[in-house]
């Protein structure tokens, strides 16, 4: 199992092909599906991180770009942040790897909880106002309701991959929005719209 690189000059970071082997049926995982706010800060290997990203967003259709999961008009306008203790990073779905975008440990500006500081992944999900533009077609008010659709749709995923992967996870949408979005780099066009933290549960925790 690799570790997560902590060179800080490391611009990329080449994921490995997810092994995807889960043992539950689906129908198993939504029976486990749960949110868990209590995490071990044990770090979670590279091939598990891949996995949760891949299953969140992943392209699971080389030939036409398709992803795992569904946006309004295939307009992709959600970028998922991976903020480790090593750096946060961006997730480049089409190479399946990481680009870092900043140094340093980020996790306690994803979300005003004190156990986002300790799970070993909180994924932030930005949208791009310019990708929802250029998909042409979508009256402009409705761009918020189903940018947020489809963020759901990618927390969601996650939520089940996590269940049948024996790793916990919570969506958050308590956030310093202007603090996450200013630490991350954003531009004017993209806003935070939810973190979603995964990890180990502590044993014990119910919820
Ligand atoms: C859009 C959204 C925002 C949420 N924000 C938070 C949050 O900021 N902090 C938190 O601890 N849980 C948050 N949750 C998780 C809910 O509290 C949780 O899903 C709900 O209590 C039901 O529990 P369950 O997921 O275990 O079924 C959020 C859920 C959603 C769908």
């Amino acid at each position: 199992m690799a570790t997560i690189p902590s060179d800080p000059l490391m611009d990329t970071m080449q994921l490995p092909t997810p092994r995807l082997q889960g043992t539950l049926t689906l129908e198993a995982a939504l029976k486990k599906r749960h949110s868990t706010r209590e995490y071990l800060p044990d770090a979670l290997t590279l091939e598990q991180v891949s996995a949760v990203l891949w299953a969140g967003f992943g392209v699971n259709r080389p030939g036409s770009w398709g992803r795992t999961a569904p946006t309004a008009w295939d307009a992709q306008e959600i970028l998922v942040y991976a903020i480790l203790p090593q750096g946060a990073w961006c997730y480049d779905a089409r190479e399946h790897r990481l680009v870092r975008v900043r140094t340093g440990d980020l996790r306690g500006l994803t979300g005003t909880q004190d156990f986002v500081a300790v799970a070993p992944l909180n994924l932030v999900y930005v949208i791009d106002q310019q990708h929802l533009a250029a998909a042409g077609g979508i009256d402009p008010e409705e761009h918020g309701m189903l940018a947020g659709a489809d963020v759901g749709c990618i927390v969601e995923n996650i939520y089940l991959y996590c269940a049948g992967a024996g790793l916990a996870t919570v969506v958050r949408g308590q956030i310093d929005r202007r603090a996450l979005g200013e630490a991350l780099g954003l531009k004017p066009h993209q806003r935070v719209a939810l973190a979603q933290s995964v990890g180990f549960a502590r044993p014990a925790a119910t919820h």
